[in-house]
């Protein structure tokens, strides 16, 4: 199952914050993503979790002394901060943002930082009056000058008891930040992206809607592999169980008439639109205002057509929509293609195993404006992702 940690070599670095049991987790998520995870810890942060810790779920050595003569690593920060594809400081403490901006190495973590030349990320946690004092501001502001990428902190219940800001941001944002760490000078940078996702809900009243089974799950893809490679990212979501991914705009909506106005809104500046989204083709022609009461044995609800929004988004940006066939797969597909004048459609059957709603894999058939047809094999919804975002990288008008 290849996502954008597969394969890669990240480096952990781990400093002495209660926050620091947080890391594990992100170490596990790591790990069961498919990267090579080598964790390096300061002293304060072996005070507060064991290098055992990391060292049973990474299942690769913990470094926390930068004279350990038993190391793997013959000289340990050269060797760690060479094969590394992306490096994470996770928690960063303010003692540690502050040695990282004056360029010190005085332990295993900060003389591989100084060593390193990949991508990085660091993820402050520490008290709100810690992270507010000027210092840490001023420091903060000199890592990203020098192209750090700062995850966070959160906002909310602190180690203190206090309300406030401080907090380690939560595993899955923290993944997609190591990954877009990793891909922002990619093809798509200085591109902006509009990608629908979900399915739209249409009220019959204000209990009940009528919706579809979409998952959001192809859509929210393509959004993160977007902004993966680099490209500004407006993902217009109708309701789904996913959460946001970071790192990019998302609007959310419910029905198909205010997708329909997102999307006119955001692709008046946009490269590229890709309607992922199942939008209802038909709505209820008119919202009950009360809940309607189980009086009779039938009910007739008359419904009215809703606007294509792919069709009617025109301009001079590269579209692509997607066809949900159940039947008739690439003759349907082919007909969206020129119905709905579009660059690429990627047609996938419903019916088809690993396909299916909510499914995290999909296998689809790219059709471009020539007709002609690419059949892609059972791929991860990432790597559909990349696969057509590769196409449109092909297809940008200017
Ligand atoms: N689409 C849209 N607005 C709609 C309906 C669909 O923008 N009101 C987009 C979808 O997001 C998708 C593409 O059009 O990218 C094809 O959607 P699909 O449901 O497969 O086809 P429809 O055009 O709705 O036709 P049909 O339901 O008859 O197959």
């Amino acid at each position: 199952m290849a996502g954008p940690l597969t394969g890669k070599h990240i480096v952990l670095g781990v400093t002495g914050s209660i926050a620091c049991y947080k890391a594990l987790d992100l170490a596990s998520k790591m790990v069961q993503a498919g990267a090579w995870v080598d964790t390096i810890m300061s002293y304060g942060a072996t005070q507060f979790v064991t290098p055992l810790a990391f060292r049973s779920i990474t299942h690769r050595a913990v470094v926390t002394d930068t004279f350990d003569a038993d190391s793997e690593y013959s000289v340990e920060h050269v060797a760690l901060a060479q094969q590394a594809d992306v490096i994470i400081v996770a928690p960063a403490t303010v003692h540690c943002i502050a040695k990282m901006a004056l360029g010190l190495a005085d332990d295993p973590l900060t003389t591989t930082l100084v060593a390193a030349k990949c991508p990085l990320v660091i993820a402050p946690a520490m008290d709100g009056n810690m992270y507010d004092h000027p210092a840490t501001q001023a420091n903060l502001a000199t890592l990203r000058d020098r192209g750090v990428v700062i995850a966070g902190p959160g906002t909310g219940r602190l180690a203190s008891g206090l309300m406030g800001v401080g907090r380690l941001l939560e595993t899955p944002e923290l993944l997609g930040y190591i990954s877009y760490a990793m891909g922002k000078d990619g093809d798509l940078a200085g591109r902006t992206v509009v990608v629908s996702a979900g399915g739209t809900a249409e009220p019959i009243d204000p209990v009940r809607v009528i919706t579809n089974h979409s998952s959001g799950k192809m859509g929210y893809a393509l959004a993160e592999a977007a902004r993966d490679r680099g490209a500004n990212v407006v993902l217009v979501a109708a309701p789904t169980n996913l959460a946001d991914p970071v790192l990019m705009k998302v609007v959310h909506v419910r029905t198909a008439k205010q997708m329909g106005e997102a999307v006119k809104e955001y692709v008046k500046t946009a490269d590229a639109l890709v309607m992922a989204a199942a939008v209802a083709d038909y709505r209820p022609l008119e919202e009950a205002g009360q809940k309607i009461k189980k009086d009779d044995d039938e009910l007739n609800i008359a419904l009215a057509k809703t606007d294509d929004i792919l069709k009617s988004a025109q301009g001079n940006f590269v579209r692509v929509g997607f066809a949900a066939e159940s039947q008739n797969l690439v003759e349907n597909a082919k007909a969206k293609v020129s119905g709905k004048n579009l660059d690429l459609i990627a047609a996938n059957d419903i019916t088809a195993e690993g396909s299916g709603f909510g499914s995290d894999t999909n296998k689809v058939t790219l059709i471009g404006r020539d007709l002609a047809v690419e059949e892609l094999p059972l791929l991860t919804k990432y790597e559909v992702s990349n696969r057509i975002w590769d196409r449109v990288a092909g297809l940008f008008r200017d």
